[in-house]
């Protein structure tokens, strides 16, 4: 049985959150590390929860904690929780085996970009419910970018304009995220990449400074600060 938020909703969102968190040093699963006093992903399922459209929320926990997951976010938001697997397309795959049929959109959200807006959440969903069968939030690239040899001797300089680093949520029709999912021998980054496999093509919108993924210590102390500003949706 699925909990439901919503139910004018039509937006399933899945959230891979059973990664340990290596970079970020030691502690516990990166999702339950604290930010301003709350898990990180307290910070995601608010946000998610704000979002109209979003008619069910299915988390991906590290298996040892999908109990203490599901205590920790009932009083936040109605969710289903899972056990992940070892790699974030595992656990990707087990939340999304629990979307029922009939929920048309699916997005998929990192735990990890736990300040992503609520308006970012709907432009990706708006962009599918337009006709789009998968939606990236982008935003451009502001460094120079090298191509570096293994020496470390520069090779090249690419041409940013044509970059974009992407963000979650992700979203897409239901039907093509499970068959690009069923498709995807090859381990992923993120779920457009095995989409773009298929050869269908990902539309971008705009994604948010706010939507950054905690990775490294700096990371947290960065979104600490950006907890202070106001509230760009308000
Ligand atoms: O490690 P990285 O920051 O790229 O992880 C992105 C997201 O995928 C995080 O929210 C993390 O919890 C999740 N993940 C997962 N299962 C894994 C590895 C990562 O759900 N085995």
């Amino acid at each position: 049985m699925t909990a439901q938020l919503n139910a004018r909703g039509d937006v399933a969102v899945v959230v891979p959150a059973a990664g340990a968190g290596l970079r970020l040093g030691p502690g516990g699963p990166k999702a339950l590390r604290l930010l301003d006093g709350e898990p990180l992903l307290v910070h995601t399922v608010r946000r998610l929860a704000a979002a109209p459209s979003v008619r069910m929320i299915v988390i991906a926990a590290p298996p040892a904690d999908v109990e203490a997951v599901h205590s920790l976010l009932s009083p936040v938001a109605p969710v289903t929780v899972v056990a992940g697997g070892a790699e974030r397309q595992e656990s990707v795959a087990a939340a999304l085996a629990v979307v029922p049929d009939e929920v048309a959109i699916v997005l998929v959200h990192d735990a990890a970009r736990c300040l992503t807006p609520p308006s970012v959440v709907e432009r990706v969903a708006a962009a599918v419910r337009a006709g789009a069968d998968a939606v990236i939030p982008v935003l451009p690239v502001v460094d120079t970018i090298k191509e570096v040899a293994p020496d470390d001797t520069v090779l090249g300089t690419v041409d940013r304009s044509v970059l974009r680093a992407v963000q979650t949520p992700q979203g897409f029709r239901a039907s093509v995220l499970r068959a690009a999912h069923a498709a995807a021998a090859d381990a992923h980054t993120d779920d457009a990449g095995a989409v773009e496999k298929l050869g269908i093509p990902v539309h971008c919108v705009p994604g948010s400074d706010l939507a950054l993924k905690i990775t490294r210590p700096i990371d947290l102390a960065l979104a600490t600060h950006l907890l202070t500003l106001p509230d760009p949706d308000a």
